[in-house]
């Protein structure tokens, strides 16, 4: 028995991914999990495939940030229960490797070997079109179609009275950013932190500096829009690189100095060079942006040495999802977090494309799909 589906196909970069309907079965293999999914976000990862900066295998649903309601669950699935309301992970955990076991989840071995290549825990799709040819799901997530199969690991259930379109935005862009500030940068309340790209997950890095109390926070971006937005989330100060030199703002700032913690979340070798040229003495600079396939970065390693300054790179934010999204969604509920004003266009399916446009042209933050 199948069920057959509506989703967002990407089958070649820069043309518009197609509404398709396709097919899945509705019995989960074992150790699967069947989601009904009720929000997807747009998240820029999704963009660097749809531009051709990433290449991926075709035809595939794309979308990694998305909740819904479990459908339906395999045999031996002891973790999540049909209802249940669920957050995806696109860092599924095997929990048994090495790197399971030791809490760092997103680096597992079996999501280096078959999430990240946009496969199930079987190295197989589970998604197919009504001709039957397989079809792949974005970091096994695939979030932009009405259905998703993950394995039980891939679906975090968290609290009922939370509202799905901002839970979503907890399943990318509010656990990377937010965790790049308190688990990988370990941001501690006397540091300044300099955030560089004010989108979906440099603002959640604002309000992560800011939950863990920063004293100060700079933020940087090219779009003053972004900016007021960087100091409704916390931003105690702003620098707009496009008019302004950043190297000559941090030194104002902090009496020539630099920064504790600089974190980038824009994704382009020349701002991960500037996040590092940023530091003070002893500081860490946090690498959360992507940049496209096989671009570089140069540093000089005296100074690195010379002056202990550290890269580092955060994948997912360094989370643990199974324990940071229910976390994170009572951060929200709770008023400590700000997910609403992350928020700023629910769509339908059908305008993902505009939805995309609009994230090129930096219009709002994030447009969320209801389904
Ligand atoms: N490490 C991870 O696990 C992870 C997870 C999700 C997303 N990402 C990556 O993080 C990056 C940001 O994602 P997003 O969804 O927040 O994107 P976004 O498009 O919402 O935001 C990017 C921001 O950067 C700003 N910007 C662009 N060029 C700039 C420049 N030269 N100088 C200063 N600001 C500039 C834009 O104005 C925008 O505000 C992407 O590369 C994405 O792939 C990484
Ligand atoms: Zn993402
Ligand atoms: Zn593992």
């Amino acid at each position: 028995m199948t069920i057959e589906f509506k989703a967002a196909v990407f089958r070649a970069p820069n043309e518009p991914m197609t509404i398709e309907t396709v097919s899945i079965p509705s019995t989960p293999p074992p150790g699967d999990v069947l989601v009904r999914m009720r929000a997807s976000g747009l998240c820029h990862s999704d963009l660097h495939v749809i531009v051709g900066e990433w290449e991926v295998p075709t035809p595939m649903i794309l979308g990694h940030e998305g909740a819904g309601v479990v459908e339906a669950i395999g045999e031996g699935v002891t973790g999540v229960s049909v209802g249940d309301h669920v957050i995806l992970t696109w860092t599924p955990p095997c929990r048994r490797c090495r790197y399971c076991v030791s809490g760092r989840p997103v680096l597992c071995d079996k999501v280096a070997e078959h999430s990240a290549n946009h496969l199930s825990f079987d190295g197989k799709t589970r998604i197919s079109t009504l001709d039957g040819e397989e079809v792949y799901s974005f970091a096994g997530a695939g979030t932009f179609g009405e259905y998703a199969m993950v394995p039980e690991s891939g679906a975090v259930p968290v609290r009922q009275d939370a509202p799905f379109e901002q839970a979503s935005l907890v399943g990318c862009a509010v656990t990377t950013g937010v965790g790049a500030a308190i688990n990988t940068a370990n941001v501690r309340p006397d540091e300044t932190v300099l955030v560089l790209g004010c989108g979906g997950v440099g603002l959640n890095a604002i309000q992560g500096a800011r939950l863990v109390g920063a004293r100060r926070i700079i933020a940087v971006d090219i779009a003053d829009a972004r900016l007021e937005q960087a100091r409704h989330f916390g931003a105690t100060e702003v620098v707009n690189t496009s008019t302004e030199d950043l190297s000559e703002r941090v030194a104002q700032l902090t009496d020539g100095r630099g920064v504790e913690v600089a974190i980038e979340a824009i994704g382009l070798p020349k701002t991960i060079e500037a996040a590092y040229a940023s530091l003070a003495r002893g500081g860490r600079a946090v690498v959360a942006g992507q940049v496209a396939d096989g671009l570089t970065i140069t540093i000089d390693p005296f100074v690195m040495s010379d002056s202990e300054l550290k890269l580092i790179g955060s994948n997912y934010g360094s989370s643990r999802p199974a324990i940071d999204f229910p976390q994170l969604v009572d951060h929200y509920m709770d008023d400590r977090i700000d997910l609403d004003s992350l928020v700023t266009r629910v769509i339908s399916l059908d305008e993902i494309n505009d939805g995309y446009e609009e994230m090129k042209q930096g219009v709002g933050i994030r447009s969320v799909i209801k389904y």
